[in-house]
């Protein structure tokens, strides 16, 4: 937080659905919002959105599709270079089962589309912005994951065979939450506290209605839940709520092995990457 109390806030997907929802709000509430997006018109809109709810231009927007992991380091470079501190990062952005169109989608290194933009992204972006974290202390890491979970089967977690969306997107957001209680242990007593939460069942928002569910939520619901999260209103580290009550995750989070092959499956996707690139 800065002298004058506002606090430097990273939301990734905030161009639509909760993160567009959560931008206003602490926007309005007087915080630097970074907005981030893949298109920058969208982003623009959202900048736009706010100069009018404010009155200030008190938003700033960056651009990576966080598909592709050598976005996902220029968007990390450049938040580095354009902020001199980071309180909040809430890696919200994600696609669900039916985006797009629900088909089985790799890019040039095998990686799985949700698996990369769902918990690869994520991951990556807050490592490499951990070192900012720590010195901005204290601060807080926010990873927006979900009720809907499926155990990865370290056999094919690519899921090549017998592929089904909705399997896909649950067993990225179950690697978020198993993330989150990694790095919460690894970050304890540095003041960055790290959480994860299922916002809302099924909200109104594009990739809902893209599965064709009528929502049972609406996106303010699972905003508000989120905002508390982010505002540390109950504090701690290496939680997973569901709404606005700590609840259970998969079993499998709990299992220190399979934690400890996740995290050897994403240095090792990471470090492929990397050398693929040099
Ligand atoms: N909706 C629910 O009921 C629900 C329930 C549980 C958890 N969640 C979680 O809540 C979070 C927000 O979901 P939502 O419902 O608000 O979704 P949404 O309205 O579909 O918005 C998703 C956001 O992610 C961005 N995004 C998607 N793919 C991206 C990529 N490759 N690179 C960069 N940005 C990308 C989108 O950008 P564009 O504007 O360019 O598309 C958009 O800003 C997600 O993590 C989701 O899994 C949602």
């Amino acid at each position: 937080m800065t002298g004058d109390g506002r606090r430097t806030v990273l939301i990734t997907g905030s161009t639509d659905g909760m993160g567009r929802w959560l931008a206003l709000r602490l926007a309005e509430a007087g915080d630097r919002v970074l907005i981030h997006g893949r298109h920058a018109d969208r982003a623009e809109e959202v900048r736009g959105a706010i100069r009018q709810a404010t009155g200030e231009d008190r938003a700033e927007v960056l651009l990576a599709d966080l598909a592709r992991l050598s976005e996902v380091d220029r968007l990390a470079d450049e938040v580095a270079a354009r902020v001199d501190r980071l309180d909040v990062l809430v890696n919200n952005a994600g696609i669900g089962g039916a985006s797009p169109g629900g088909r089985r989608e790799v890019d040039a290194y095998g990686i799985e589309r949700r698996f990369a933009v769902n918990y690869l992204a994520g991951y990556r972006l807050t490592r490499r912005l951990l070192p900012l974290l720590i010195a901005s202390a204290p601060s807080r890491v926010v990873n927006v994951a979900s009720a809907g979970q499926h155990a990865i089967d370290f056999a094919d977690p690519m899921l090549a065979a017998d592929y089904d969306p909705t399997r896909a997107y649950s067993q990225s957001k179950l690697a978020q939450i198993m993330f989150t209680f990694d790095l919460a242990e690894e970050v304890s007593g540095t003041g960055v506290t790290v959480d994860a939460l299922h916002p809302a069942t099924f909200m109104d928002t594009t990739m809902v209605r893209e599965v064709g569910i009528s929502p049972w939520s609406t996106v303010e619901e699972g905003g508000t839940a989120t905002l508390r999260f982010i505002n540390a209103i109950e504090p701690g580290s290496g939680r997973y709520f569901n709404g606005l009550g700590e609840a259970r995750a998969d079993r499998q989070a709990y299992d220190a092995d399979a934690r400890r092959k996740l995290r050897q499956l994403t240095d090792d996707l990471i470090a492929g990457q990397a050398t693929a690139r040099h």
